[in-house]
């Protein structure tokens, strides 16, 4: 999704807007461009379509050399990828405006706007901001109450960095609905739609709130909250690691997450458990409050975070005498729903941020829950502030688009919740023991599954000249296979779609011939023999069948069937070991159809719009 970069300096901002939007690459987005003041107080301004280094390759050739500028990275949603419609956009050569969001009331404004006069260049929805702003500040004579006029008139969702040529050392900033963030620095300042952008010049990060707008400048910052009250808001060091923007040995960032599952358990799990329990308070200080009362959980969230609540389903009915319903934010928000008593919102999400779930939060705090958690991985997020508690993933920052890492700790989370939530009811001390052992092989099992990948990476040249593929599984493997057929479709392109493996005869059997690879999860648990049976209906078909399996399953290859032997598990803890080598295969895959691995086509990282 879209990228953010403000700044305001002594120096030249250029190559620092770059960088950051460089750092911002792996949100996805299809065109780039920068604009700065110079020092003659005019607008510079170059955009390209494709990637931020055609930019990079503009400027060099043709630098731009200004102290306050402003950087962005665009993912269409109102207009085509143009450069006519890639960001800054520009009213009369004096305000420029980068934005992340969408204004629903474009159309109105548009109108209206045209209506005194102004001239659109582009058929986006941004652009009626920097017009707006440009005729407030006619009526106003000032920038920042021309944005905050401004912002009154926007329905939607914006993120909104403005320079004006008037105001040449000064960055205006408003948040609603996308998430900002300022960077502090000394003599400089500097803003960005994800602090991950700016981690080489500042650790020293304000979080904005919903409403804020912020006046900017090198040494000086100041922020209005929603009712235009000047307000301080915490200034917070940044642990996040430099080095989180770098691939290192690997050669996708998509490889070095899978890699790093094994440790990112590992960090997730350490201090949390005590007493073959669970803590408590790993969900937040005096969560036990909370977690105490509850009977019932409804898990919100999109994508990989939506299979992970699929899981979480399965463990939470069986181990924790808790009942469960999984449901997509993107349906939840929009329709009226009964809340049973005794009721814990469960939100689940990597970024934190993703529009539908953040409004499907949001939306269950008028609805009778007994209150909210979500399970994400950036503490910083608009989710951890306004849930009621939350679980920290601890994956570290996730550049590739398609989730590994934060899915696979999603799952070691909810598995704790499982636990946290089951003692309350009723889940014995060696229940809860089993589970926290388990727990605590995972890491090592993690391990055993990465070293699966020369496997995997001779499979992945059976797969790239195919169209379409099925993936099936049983119990909680079904949300695996899921995932799986999702990993493969996210960046290998290639057609995938999961089954429950007994609806097989239900429909999917039609589709089955010598063209379409079958892949099976199959751990070594009660739904085995059923799961065998599904096989044979398969084979007798004639497809070719890749069979992921416990070591101990017994199945034995031959012409066409494919065993990979996976390492033997708890099968409580199967779910997330089995995930590794689809991830694995889809990776290959993807490496040997030569497709954009970390940055997929049409997909983003984080969905800050609807
Ligand atoms: C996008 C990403 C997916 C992710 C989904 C939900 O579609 O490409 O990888 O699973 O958003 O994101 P979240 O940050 O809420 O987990």
């Amino acid at each position: 999704m879209c990228g953010i970069v403000g700044a305001t300096s002594e120096r030249r901002v250029s190559d620092i807007l770059l960088e950051g939007l460089k750092r911002l690459e792996y949100r996805g987005y299809d065109s780039a461009g920068l604009a700065i003041i110079d020092k003659n107080q005019k607008l510079q301004i170059t955009r390209r379509i494709g990637k931020v280094q055609e930019l990079a390759n503009a400027i060099e050739a043709s630098p731009l050399d200004g102290t306050t500028g402003i950087a962005h990275t665009r993912w269409a949603t109102h207009g085509g990828v143009t450069e006519a419609n890639a960001h800054p956009h520009l009213s009369d050569n004096e305000i420029a405006v980068v934005h992340n969001g969408i204004i629903e009331n474009h159309e109105t404004l548009r109108e209206q706007l045209q209506a005194l006069g102004y001239v659109f260049n582009s058929q986006t929805d941004t652009e009626v901001i920097a017009h707006l702003i440009h005729h407030e500040r006619k009526t106003h004579g000032d920038l920042l109450t021309a944005v905050k006029a401004t912002a009154r008139q926007l329905e939607g969702a914006y993120g909104a960095v403005v320079m004006d040529t008037r105001n040449p050392e000064r960055l205006v900033v408003a948040r609603s609905g996308s998430p900002l963030v300022i960077g502090v620095g000394i003599g400089e300042n500097f803003v960005a739609s994800d602090q991950l952008a700016l981690l080489p010049i500042t650790r020293k990060f304000i979080y904005l709130e919903e409403g804020d707008v912020a006046d900017i400048n090198r040494t000086n910052i100041s922020i209005f909250d929603q009712n235009d009250q000047p307000v301080e808001r915490q200034v917070v060091e940044s642990e996040s690691s430099y080095d989180a923007g770098g691939k290192g040995q690997y050669r996708h960032y998509m490889l070095k997450e899978i890699y790093e599952q094994p440790i990112a358990v590992r960090n997730t799990l350490e201090g949390r458990i005590a007493n073959d329990t669970v803590l408590d308070d790993a969900f937040g200080k005096g969560a036990s409050e909370l977690l105490k009362t509850i009977k019932h959980v409804k898990i919100i969230a999109c994508g990989t975070s939506y299979h992970a609540g699929m899981v979480a389903s399965y463990w939470l009915e069986s181990l924790a005498n808790v009942s469960c319903s999984v449901e997509i934010a993107s349906e939840f928000r929009y329709r009226k729903s009964y809340v049973r008593p005794s009721s814990l919102l469960v939100t689940i999400s990597q970024s934190g941020e993703t529009a539908d779930t953040l409004a499907a939060l949001r939306l269950s705090k008028e609805l009778g829950y007994n209150g909210s958690l979500t399970i994400c991985n950036v503490a910083t997020s608009s989710m951890v502030r306004e849930s009621d508690l939350a679980f920290m993933t601890r994956a570290g920052t996730e550049i590739g688009v398609a989730s590994t890492k934060a899915f696979t700790t999603q799952l070691t989370g909810l598995l704790m919740l499982t636990v946290a939530l089951g003692k309350y009811q009723g889940m014995s001390k060696q229940q809860q023991s089993a589970i926290v052992s388990a727990l605590q092989t995972l890491p090592t099992k993690l391990e055993e599954s990465v070293s699966l990948a020369d496997e995997l990476e001779k499979l992945a040249h059976e797969f790239a000249n195919k169209e379409h593929s099925i993936f099936l599984g049983r119990g909680n493997q079904y949300p695996i296979a899921m995932e799986g057929a999702l990993k493969l479709k996210e960046i290998s392109y290639i057609h995938a779609e999961a089954y429950a493996s007994g609806e097989l005869k239900h429909g999917p059997l039609a589709l089955i011939d010598d063209d379409m690879p079958v892949i099976v999860v199959a751990p070594n648990n009660e739904l085995l023999e059923k799961l065998k049976s599904n096989v044979e209906e398969v084979r007798a078909r004639g497809s070719l069948m890749y069979v992921f399996a416990d070591k101990n399953a017994q199945f034995k290859n031959d012409d066409t069937l494919n065993v990979l032997n996976v390492c033997h598990c708890d099968e409580i803890i199967a779910p997330i070991v089995y995930t590794v080598p689809l991830q694995l295969l889809s990776y290959y895959v993807a490496l040997v159809k030569g497709t954009d691995v970390d940055q997929p086509r049409n997909l983003a990282k984080s969905v800050t719009v609807e």
